[in-house]
């Protein structure tokens, strides 16, 4: 480790002891002392206080302003004041039915208006969504295998779970990367049905085709892969997996949990061009509560009209979740809070690049939408190889300096990236460009002093 992250970290524990005693707590019942794998880091996580708009409090007092947004799923912000309206009503007026009401209505016209679905169906996770959406596919083309790049995050059903993050003894050739499983429990079975392409790459996506002829029913992604800091499609790549979609009679799911509410108005589809026949959405739809929905062509979403491909559970459509979500939609979703988070995503990359040049670091600032990420590279990464390269000790300390002044400039991980909210403010774009400017210099110093050095690591 080097000294300058040392110093980051020595800093982090003095500001927050707090957060390392409940840490200690924790663990004692809980697995990793987290609720989730990817919220645990060294030393310990930041326990939270509260949030309230941009901005929220650890434990110890220390504010911070928040560009987490519980991995960005918070496009409205903490408590917008809209969504906090519509469910402190429907907080009295029953928070479960099992039953159907009137939002559903509601919002399946606001999501089949917006994006480029005829039918939808809700849950309250992505992963649900995801899984829901492959089943599906699986059963409008009578076909047991998927495509998936290497990288691609979808979740955590054992469809999703292969080949998310493969080390490099694993994972073959890049023309032809092999399946690996993402953990031990994933059945062999699964992992056979999931082929596996490069990003970026059609010709991988090609040969699996060859190779698996009438057997692939969907190719699934995020059109912008966000399980590598933020790595964009590169021209045509999009348009080549539909052509291929159509082609092969594959249905092209859009992975849309991440891009559907923050890219733009009508999510990746409108920002592209391209028309998948199925989106999945969960995240920033919600407004701060767990809200999913899957929606494709009325042909395919007969299947569970006809009662020929099941579709359930308890919490979908919950009073409290849709009312959040048809205030987001309405209120917060809006073009001119786009066009207002769109200006403050332009000041920070700007302020970035400037100070990336400026400080010597060899890095890019990637952005689409309300997301970026300070990317650690010389060269724009494709896939998730690129990706791998990545100095992890050199991104530990620009976390952790960020962190040190008040910033969370993206959530722990350097798969990661930043959200901008509709509730942040010039102001907390000028504070975070502050921190950075801070940051920097240190950064470029020890990323020249470590540049040998890691090259010969990996
Ligand atoms: C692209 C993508 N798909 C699916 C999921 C899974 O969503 P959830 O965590 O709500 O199950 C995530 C979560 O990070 C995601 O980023």
């Amino acid at each position: 480790m080097h000294p300058e992250l040392q110093h980051e970290l020595d800093i982090f524990e003095r500001r927050t002891p707090k957060s390392a005693e409940a840490h200690k707590k924790n663990l004692k019942r809980i697995p990793l002392g987290v609720a989730s794998n990817y919220r645990a880091y060294d030393p310990y996580p930041i326990f939270v206080e509260e949030a309230q708009g941009s901005r929220f409090r650890d434990l110890d007092g220390n504010e911070y302003i928040d560009h987490n947004l519980c991995f960005g799923a918070l496009m409205a912000g903490h408590c917008h004041p809209a969504v906090m309206k519509a469910v402190e009503k429907r907080l009295h007026t029953g928070t479960m039915f099992g039953m159907p009401h009137n939002m559903e209505w509601e919002l399946a016209e606001e999501i089949c208006s917006r994006f480029r679905v005829e039918s939808v169906r809700f849950g309250s996770s992505g992963t649900e969504a995801t899984m829901h959406a492959v089943r599906l596919a699986r059963a409008a083309t009578g076909r047991d295998k998927i495509i998936k790049f290497e990288g691609g995050y979808h979740g955590l059903h054992d469809s999703a779970l292969v080949s998310v993050k493969p080390h490099a003894p694993d994972f073959g050739d890049v023309h032809d990367p092999a399946q690996v499983p993402g953990g031990l429990g994933v059945p062999k079975a699964a992992v056979a049905n999931v082929q596996v392409a490069t990003f970026n790459d059609l010709a991988t996506v090609e040969l699996r085709f060859k190779q698996n002829p009438g057997e692939i029913a969907a190719i699934i992604l995020e059109p912008i892969m966000m399980n590598v800091g933020l790595c964009m499609p590169q021209p045509g790549f999009l348009k080549g997996l539909r052509e291929l979609c159509t082609k092969h009679r594959t249905l092209l799911i859009f992975d849309e949990v991440k891009t559907g509410a923050k890219l733009g108005w009508g999510g990746a589809s409108e920002y592209f061009g391209v028309t998948p026949d199925m989106i999945c959405l969960a995240k920033s739809i919600g407004g701060g509560f767990p809200l999913a929905a899957f929606g494709t062509h009325r042909s395919v979403m007969d299947l569970i009209s006809q009662h020929k491909v099941f579709h359930g559970g308890t919490y979908n459509t919950n009073p409290v979740s849709m009312a959040a979500g048809l205030a987001t939609f309405r209120e917060v979703l809006t073009r001119d809070n786009y066009a207002h988070v769109d200006k403050l995503s332009k000041k920070l990359v700007d302020g970035y690049k400037k100070i990336v040049a400026k400080s010597g670091l060899q890095a890019y600032v990637a952005s689409a939408g309300a997301n970026g990420a300070l990317m650690l590279y010389p060269k724009e990464i494709l896939n998730y190889r690129d990706w791998i390269t990545v100095d992890t000790d050199l991104w530990r300390h620009y976390w952790f300096g960020m962190v040190n002044r008040g910033v969370m400039c993206q959530p722990y991980w350097w798969d990661e990236q930043w959200t901008i909210s509709v509730q942040h403010t010039e102001a907390d774009i000028d504070k975070h460009l502050a921190a950075f400017d801070e940051v920097a210099p240190g950064l470029a110093k020890a990323q020249q002093e470590r540049g040998a050095a890691v090259v010969a690591v990996h």
